[in-house]
């Protein structure tokens, strides 16, 4: 039987889960769809209503094997391209051809996009407990052009750690931004976890 990943990743490191990622990726779809993993969905169906063309260059940032492109896709996104830190996930995003362009980049190095570059960015599971360090908000909103949205979700393991929500609540009060969707709903209903999905519109 396969080692189930999904116990010990909430403690991980968020400074580097490359190898975590690593040891994980060829049983990553299996076992969070044998948990029933549906954010990725929930932000696919309410990124479309708020995007009116669904030809916009998508980043799918954390893209890891595809699972997160692939719902985008499903709901009619047409060119999505995808980036994360893992060569061995990306190596099976890369087999489902759902992607424009697919890259590996070094999380100690700048996010390599240029700014503006993308309308629409999403980091879906991907910013907090088990993966990417709170600061990638920060970098990623710095990327995105005016009225530019940006999509992401936090489980409840993340969102256990106050900051950040807090770190959306600064954004939206300081006037950076304004919320156009936020829901609390499945994660991996198997797993007894929930998340909350957000769109957010730069102002
Ligand atoms: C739980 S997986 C989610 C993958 C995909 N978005 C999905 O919904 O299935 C988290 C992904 O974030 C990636 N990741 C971790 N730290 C990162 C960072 N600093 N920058 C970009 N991606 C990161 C991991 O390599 C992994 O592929």
């Amino acid at each position: 039987m396969a080692k189930s990943f999904l116990k010990d990743i909430y403690s991980g490191d968020t400074n580097d889960s490359r190898e975590l990622y690593a040891s994980w990726a060829t049983t990553y779809d299996d076992e969070v769809q044998k948990n029933g993993y549906v954010t990725p969905k929930r932000i696919a169906n309410a990124l479309k209503d708020v995007v009116t063309d669904q030809s916009d260059f998508i980043l799918d940032y954390g893209c890891g094997t595809g699972l997160s492109g692939y719902a985008l896709q499903s709901v009619g996104f047409e060119n999505i391209d995808g980036l994360d830190v893992s060569k061995e996930m990306v190596m099976l995003a890369e087999e489902k051809s759902i992607y424009k362009n697919l890259k590996v980049f070094d999380p100690s190095t700048e996010i390599p996009i240029h700014s503006n570059q993308y309308k629409i960015i999403t980091a879906i599971g991907v910013i907090g407990a088990g993966a990417a360090p709170l600061q990638v908000f920060d970098s990623l909103f710095s990327l995105l052009p005016q009225n530019g949205l940006f999509a992401f979700s936090f489980n409840d393991h993340t969102l256990n750690d106050p900051n950040y929500e807090q770190k959306v609540d600064n954004c939206l009060s300081s006037g950076h931004a304004i919320m156009l969707h936020k829901s609390y709903g499945d994660h991996l209903p198997k797993a007894e976890l929930k998340s909350n999905i957000y769109i957010l519109r730069k102002l």
